[in-house]
C-alpha cells in the first residue's frame, strides 16, 4: 500500500520533489508517514530503519555530503545525506539541496553512529546521524518573518503576528511543556484529594473581583447582557451550599483593565472550595501542593519551608507593598518622630499631613555618581515622588542634603536608627503613606537587582494576612468603603461588632500567597451567614435593589444551610511564569494578547457587520479615537 499522502512542491524545487514520489517504497516501514520521532535516537539503534519527519532548522551543504537538522516537538536529529550510496540516496541529495529552512521534511534512512569527534553531547541524539535514502518534501516553508532561533531579536509584536513560528522556538515549546506538567500535577494532587473538577459557566452575571467587566450582548432579551467571570467566585460558594464539598476547577478568567507583564484580559486560575475549614486547612493545602510542584517541574530551591506568614500591616511597613519580595532583605525603616528633628521642611511637612517619612538603607552604594543619583531620583519622581533625599555615609563623613537642616548630632540619631555603616547610601521618602511605601519599594526591587542580591535559582514564597476587611476608596469625589478583596471574605471572630463601630479595623479571614514579589494566589474563608454578608453589601455602598438585583441568589443560597467554606485561587499564568523563570506571562501562555489588548494573529477585536449589530439590538455610538 502506497502512502495517499499529499505533497506540496516547492517553488524552484519542483524536479526533486518529483523524483522523490517517484521512488518507489521498498521497506514495509516506508508506509508509514513516521516511525520515530526527532528526539529519541541514540547509539542503541544504529543499523535500524528509521523514518523520520520535521522541519529544517538548519542545512549545511558541503557540495558532496549536505547535512540537516530536522527538528520535531520533541527533538533534533541530524541527517546526512550522500549522493554516492545509491540512486535513491542521490535523488535524496538533489532534494536535500532545494531543502530551505522551515521546510517540512518525510526522511527514510538508517541510523549510524557520528564519525568520532562529531558527537554533540549537548543533543540527546548527539551520538548519532540518520543517513538518508530517500526523503520527500511534504510541503515547503515561505522564507520565515524573523529566525527561528532562542534568542530573538524580533520585536514582540511580530512574533506575536506569527506566534505558531515563535511556538517553534525551544523556549517558548519548553514553557508550554511545562505549563501542561503543571496542570497536570495539579489535577493529580487535587484528584487525590477528593477533589470534583467541575466546570461553571462563562456566559453569566457580573461578580466583582475588582476589575470592568466583559460584556456580551443578548440577542434574545434585547438589551440585556452577560458578563464574561472575572472569577467563578460565586459559582464555587453555590457549589458548597449544593454540598460539593470539595471542588476545583482549572478556570478561564475574564477582566478588562489595564495590562501589565503580569496580566492578561482572560487567564487562568486553579480556582478552589473547601466546606468546613479553617484558614489554616487552605493554606496546608496549597503549601504542600506548592513545593510538590516547584520540587517536581523546576530545580529551583525553595527559600524557607513552611512559609513565613507576614502581616498586612508589617508587609508595607518593612517592603512597602503586600508582595513582597523576600529573596532579598532591604527593608524599609521608618524614621518615625526622628522626622521631626531639625528643620527640614520636607520631613516636617508629610508628618504635618498624616504622611510617612521612611528610608532604604543601601550597603555599599555611598561611592554612586551624581548621575547615578539624579537617575534614581527621575525613577522616584515618575512613581509619584516630590524628591528624593539620599544621604551617603562616605568615610570622610556624610554627604547629603539633611546636613543643612539637622545637627550633626541629630544626624547621628536618623543613621544609627537606619543601621547605617560607612559606605551604605541611604534614600529617603517623605509622602502620604501610599506614595511613600510604592515609591521606596520600587526603590527596593531595583536596588535588588542591582546589587544583585536576587538568586535566580530561588523561589522565595510567603503568605501574607490579616488584611483589613474594608479601605477607603475616592469615586466620583466621594469616598466609600471598597472591600480589599470581593464582598464575600469573612472576619476574624469577634470583629462583627466592629462593622457598626469602625469597619476599618475589622480583619479579613483573608490570605495571599506570594512568591519572588508577584501575588500568586489570594483566597479567604466567606461569610455564610446571609445576614451578615448583607450587612457587607450595606457598608459597600449598595442600595437594597442594588443587593437584590446583583446578589439576592447568594443571600438566597445562604437561607438553605450554607456550610461555613472558604477557599482560594492561584493565577496558573503567574506560577508558570515563575516556574520557568520568566518575566512575562506572555511567555507561557500559547496565545497571549499584546499589551495593548489586542490579538494581532486573528485581529482581534475586530469590527462586526451591521446585521450582527441589528441582531443583538445595538447600535454604534461615534467610536472614540483609539490612543
Ligand atoms: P484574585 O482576584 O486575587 O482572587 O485572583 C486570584 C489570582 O489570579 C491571578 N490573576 C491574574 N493573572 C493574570 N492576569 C490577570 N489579569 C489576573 N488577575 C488575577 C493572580 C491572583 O492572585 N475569586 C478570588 C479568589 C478567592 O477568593 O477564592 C479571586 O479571583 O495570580
Ligand atoms: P527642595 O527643598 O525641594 O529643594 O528639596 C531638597 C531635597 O529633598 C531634594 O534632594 C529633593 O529631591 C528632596 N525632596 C523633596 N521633596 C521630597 C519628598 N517629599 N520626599 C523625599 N525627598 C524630597
Amino acid at each position: 500500500m502506497t502512502s495517499s499522502r499529499t505533497t506540496r512542491k516547492a517553488n524552484g524545487g519542483a524536479k526533486a520533489t518529483k523524483a522523490a514520489q517517484s521512488a518507489t517504497p521498498t521497506s514495509p516501514l516506508a508506509t508509514a508517514l513516521r516511525t520515530v520521532s526527532c528526539g529519541e535516537l541514540t547509539a542503541a539503534n544504529v543499523g535500524q530503519e528509521v523514518i523520520l519527519t520535521g522541519w529544517v532548522v538548519h542545512r549545511r551543504d558541503y557540495g558532496k555530503l549536505i547535512f540537516i537538522d530536522l527538528r520535531d516537538r520533541f527533538g533534533l536529529t541530524q541527517v546526512v545525506f550522500d549522493p554516492e550510496r545509491n540512486a535513491d540516496a542521490a535523488a535524496a541529495h538533489a532534494i536535500a539541496s532545494e531543502a530551505r529552512l522551515e521546510y517540512v521534511l518525510r526522511v527514510e534512512g538508517v541510523v549510524a553512529r557520528r564519525l568520532p569527534g562529531k558527537e554533540n553531547p549537548s543533543l540527546a541524539t548527539g551520538e548519532i546521524e540518520v543517513e538518508a535514502r530517500r526523503v520527500e518534501v511534504l510541503n515547503p516553508s515561505k522564507v520565515v518573518p524573523f529566525p527561528i532561533a532562542d534568542h530573538v531579536t524580533a520585536d514582540e509584536a511580530l512574533r506575536l503576528r506569527y506566534r505558531y513560528l515563535d511556538m517553534r522556538r525551544d523556549t517558548l515549546r519548553k514553557n508550554i511543556e511545562l505549563r501542561h506538567r503543571a496542570v497536570k500535577y495539579i489535577r493529580d494532587y487535587m484528584d487525590e484529594r477528593g477533589f470534583l473538577e467541575v466546570e461553571t459557566p462563562i456566559l453569566t452575571k457580573s461578580t466583582p473581583e475588582g476589575a470592568r467587566d466583559y460584556l456580551v450582548p443578548s440577542r434574545l432579551y434585547p438589551g440585556e447582557f452577560y458578563a464574561l467571570p472575572q472569577a467563578p467566585q460565586q459559582f464555587k460558594q453555590l457549589l458548597m451550599v449544593a454540598g460539593i464539598d470539595r471542588y476545583f476547577q482549572i478556570a478561564r478568567c475574564f477582566r478588562d483593565e489595564d495590562l501589565r507583564a503580569d496580566r492578561q484580559p482572560e487567564f487562568t486560575q486553579l480556582d478552589v472550595e473547601m466546606s468546613f475549614v479553617e484558614e489554616q486547612d487552605i493554606m496546608n493545602l496549597i503549601e504542600t501542593m506548592l513545593i510538590g510542584l516547584i520540587e517536581t517541574t523546576t530545580t529551583k530551591h525553595i527559600k524557607q519551608k513552611p512559609f513565613p506568614h507576614i502581616r498586612f500591616e508589617d508587609a508595607m511597613d518593612r517592603y512597602g507593598n503586600d508582595r513582597p519580595d523576600l529573596r532579598f532583605d532591604l527593608p524599609l525603616v521608618n524614621l518615625g518622630a526622628l522626622a521631626r528633628l531639625g528643620t527640614f521642611k520636607v520631613f516636617h511637612d508629610a508628618l504635618e499631613k498624616d504622611g510617612l517619612v521612611k528610608g532604604l538603607r543601601v550597603p555599599g552604594l555611598a561611592t554612586a555618581t551624581r548621575k547615578e543619583l539624579d537617575e534614581l531620583t527621575e525613577f522616584a519622581k515618575t512613581h509619584g515622588a516630590k524628591g528624593l533625599v539620599t544621604l551617603a555615609l562616605l568615610p570622610e563623613g556624610p554627604r547629603s542634603p539633611l546636613t543643612k537642616f539637622l545637627s550633626p548630632d541629630e544626624l547621628n540619631d536618623v543613621v544609627r536608627h537606619m543601621g547605617g555603616e560607612t559606605g551604605d547610601l541611604i534614600f529617603f521618602v517623605a509622602d502620604d503613606a501610599k506614595i511613600c511605601n510604592d515609591v521606596l519599594s520600587r526603590l527596593r526591587s531595583r536596588m535588588g537587582e542591582k546589587l544583585g542580591l536576587i538568586d535566580p535559582d530561588e523561589m522565595a514564597l510567603c503568605w501574607v494576612v490579616d488584611f483589613p476587611l474594608l479601605e477607603v476608596i475616592e469615586e466620583d469625589g466621594k469616598e466609600r468603603y471598597h472591600a480589599t478583596h470581593n464582598p464575600f471574605s469573612g472576619m476574624k471572630a469577634g470583629e462583627e461588632a466592629l462593622l457598626d463601630s469602625d469597619p476599618l479595623k475589622v480583619t479579613a479571614r483573608q490570605y495571599d500567597i506570594i512568591c519572588n514579589g508577584y501575588e500568586v494566589g489570594g483566597g479567604s474563608v466567606r461569610i455564610n451567614i446571609p445576614e451578615l454578608q448583607h450587612k457587607v453589601f450595606q457598608l459597600l455602598g449598595l442600595s437594597e435593589e442594588q443587593i437584590t438585583e446583583q446578589f439576592g441568589h447568594m443571600l438566597e443560597a445562604f437561607e438553605y444551610g450554607a456550610p461555613p467554606h472558604g477557599g482560594i485561587a492561584l493565577g496558573i499564568d503567574r506560577l508558570v511564569m515563575l516556574l520557568a523563570g520568566g518575566e512575562t506571562i506572555r511567555d507561557v501562555t500559547a496565545f497571549p494578547k499584546m499589551q495593548n489588548g489586542q490579538d494581532v494573529l486573528m485581529r482581534a477585536p475586530s469590527p462586526v457587520t451591521e446585521e450582527q449589530l441589528r441582531e443583538l439590538h445595538l447600535r454604534l455610538r461615534e467610536p472614540e479615537k483609539r490612543s
